[in-house]
Order: structure tokens, then sequence, then C-alpha cells
């Protein structure tokens, strides 16, 4: 099985994919740590698997200042963690035809929780993962095949899975071409539509009663989790994998020989 790891720190861990991955990595035989802002449902997780296979760490990852502070507070308390996924994210409606009508606010809330928290949690979780060397350790983070193909109504989401996917791939190039570095993995995860509580909780969907569509939780969880003991490094899921990610294969090929050219760092 190429997923090697036995401790994940797994943030965004109370609903959804997060919860799902968790759950699967469990019955696997590895020791997850959950991270959400939702206590009562860290505790019920707990609760369900017992201290020997699970454990929480409430924590609001958009208190970017505080970052630095909880990772080594983690660290220190789980030292064996090999493995990290980003997957905390939200999404918010962005309508430009009606201007006055945008909270920018909300927008900044956007750009921290899914994109800003996750450069801030790779710098300070690093120096830990690297120190691992020669064992195996990995950083995962889900984005969306919207990174690849964006939906107008959520304009703002979708430019901030762009900017992480775009980071991933420079983040990889990096870490793979430093002596150091380059038994750390850096895994992409890219669902498609999924049904999770992501649509439940924006109000404009709700009123419209769109929020339950996408792939059925436990398909995209089976197709994921077989990829990751694949030991894939790109998880395009569902119609991403069959439609949107062909639309990176000739910026893939191109942004390989910009990495030979002029080097990774
Ligand atoms: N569902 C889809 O259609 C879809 C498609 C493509 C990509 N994705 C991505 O998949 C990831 C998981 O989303 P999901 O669909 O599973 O949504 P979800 O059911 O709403 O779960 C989101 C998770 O993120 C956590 N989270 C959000 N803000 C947080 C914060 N400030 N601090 C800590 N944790 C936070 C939530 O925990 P608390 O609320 O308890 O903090 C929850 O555990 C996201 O990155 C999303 O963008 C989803
Ligand atoms: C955006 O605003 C326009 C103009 O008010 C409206 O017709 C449209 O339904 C809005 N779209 C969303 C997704 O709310």
């Amino acid at each position: 099985m190429s997923f090697p790891y036995k401790t994940v720190l797994m943030i965004g861990c109370t609903a959804g994919i997060g919860l799902a991955l968790a759950e699967r990595m469990i019955e696997n035989g590895i020791f997850v740590i959950g991270v959400g802002r939702r206590k009562e449902r860290l505790d019920a997780f707990v609760a369900k698997y017992g201290s020997k296979k699970a454990a929480a760490s409430q924590f609001d990852i958009t208190n970017v200042d505080g970052i630095k502070d909880w990772v080594a507070e983690v660290i220190k308390t789980y030292p064996d963690i090999d493995c990290v996924f980003l997957n905390s994210g939200i999404q918010r409606t962005l309508n430009f035809t009606k201007p006055e009508a945008i909270d920018l606010a909300s927008v900044q809330q956007e750009m921290t929780t899914n994109y800003m928290s996750y450069v801030a949690l790779t710098t300070y979780l690093l120096p830990h993962l690297q120190s691992l060397a020669p064992r195996p350790a990995a950083l995962a983070a889900v984005t969306s095949g919207l990174a690849l193909v964006p939906l107008p109504r959520c304009a703002n989401y979708c430019a901030t899975k762009a900017a992480l996917h775009s980071l991933l791939w420079s983040l990889r190039a990096q870490l793979a071409g430093d002596e150091a570095s380059r038994h750390v993995r850096v895994v992409e995860i890219l669902p498609p539509a999924v049904q999770t509580e992501l649509h439940e909780l924006q109000e404009d969907l709700r009123a419209r009663g769109h929020t339950n569509f996408g792939m059925p939780l436990v398909e995209f969880t089976d197709e994921t989790w077989d990829a990751l003991t694949k030991g894939k490094e790109e998880i395009p899921v569902g119609m991403v994998k069959d439609r949107f990610v062909k639309a990176d294969d000739e910026r893939r090929e191109m942004f390989q020989q910009m990495v030979k050219m002029m080097g990774a760092t």
C-alpha cells in the first residue's frame, strides 16, 4: 500500500470530505487528529472511535496569527504526525452585477480560509515534516475542479482554489528538488461537486432549493481513497478526472520545462 502514513492531522474534520476521509483512514488503522471549529462534533468524532484511534484539536484556521503557536502545540502533543491534510474550506457567491451588495469582508474570509491559512499552515508544519527524513511524510491539500474551470457564481472561491492549485505545483517542485525535503510528498485532491455541507451553508443556494447536488460522498471517498493508496500525487475525482483535468496537461508539461530551465527555487 502506498499510503504509508500512520498519524494524520486532518484539518476540516467535522463534516463532509474531511470527516469521510478521516473515518476511512481510521478503518485502515491510521490514527487521526481531527481539527475544526465545532467542538461538539470533534468530541463526537473522538467518542465514536476512542482515544486509541482518534484525537481532536479545536482551532479556527482563519486565526492566521495564531497558527504558529497552535502548530507548535499540536506537534508537541502528537510528534508522530507524518501526514497533514489541509481540507477546510468555505464557498460564497460573488455577484459583480450587484456590486453594492458585495461584502468585501466575506471575500476576505474566503481568501483567508481557502488560501492564506494554507500557506501559513504549510510554512509552520513543514519543519516537522522535513525532520522526519528519511521516513516518508506528506502534505495533502484539497482544491477543486473549479480551480481548473471556474464557475462564475462563486467567482472568488474558484480564484482561491486556482491560486492554491498553482501554489501546490510550485511547492511540489521545490520540495522535490531539495535534498532535505524530498521525502515530503505533496498531494492534491481535486473533487467535483460532492454532497456535503459546503452548499447547504450558502443562504442563496438554500433560498433556491439548490443545495443537494453532486457526487454522493461515499462514492467520492471510495475513489479518492483508492487513488491515495496507489500513491497518486494529483488526484482528480469523478467528472474532474473524466473531463476537466485534460485541460491541464499542456500547462503541466510547460511547467515542467520551465522548472528544468529555471530551477525550482
Ligand atoms: N463539496 C464540494 O462540492 C466540493 C467540491 C470541490 C472541493 N471541495 C473542497 O473540499 C473541502 C471540504 O469541503 P466539504 O465539501 O467537505 O465542506 P463541508 O462539509 O462544509 O466541510 C468543511 C470543513 O471545513 C472546516 N472549516 C471551515 N472553516 C474552517 C475554519 N475557519 N477553521 C477550521 N476548520 C474550518 C469545517 O469545520 P468547522 O465548521 O467545524 O470549523 C468542516 O469540517 C473544502 O476545501 C472544499 O472547498 C468541496
Ligand atoms: C446576481 O444579481 C443579479 C442582478 O440583481 C440577479 O439577477 C442574479 O440572480 C444574481 N445572481 C445570484 C447567483 O445571486
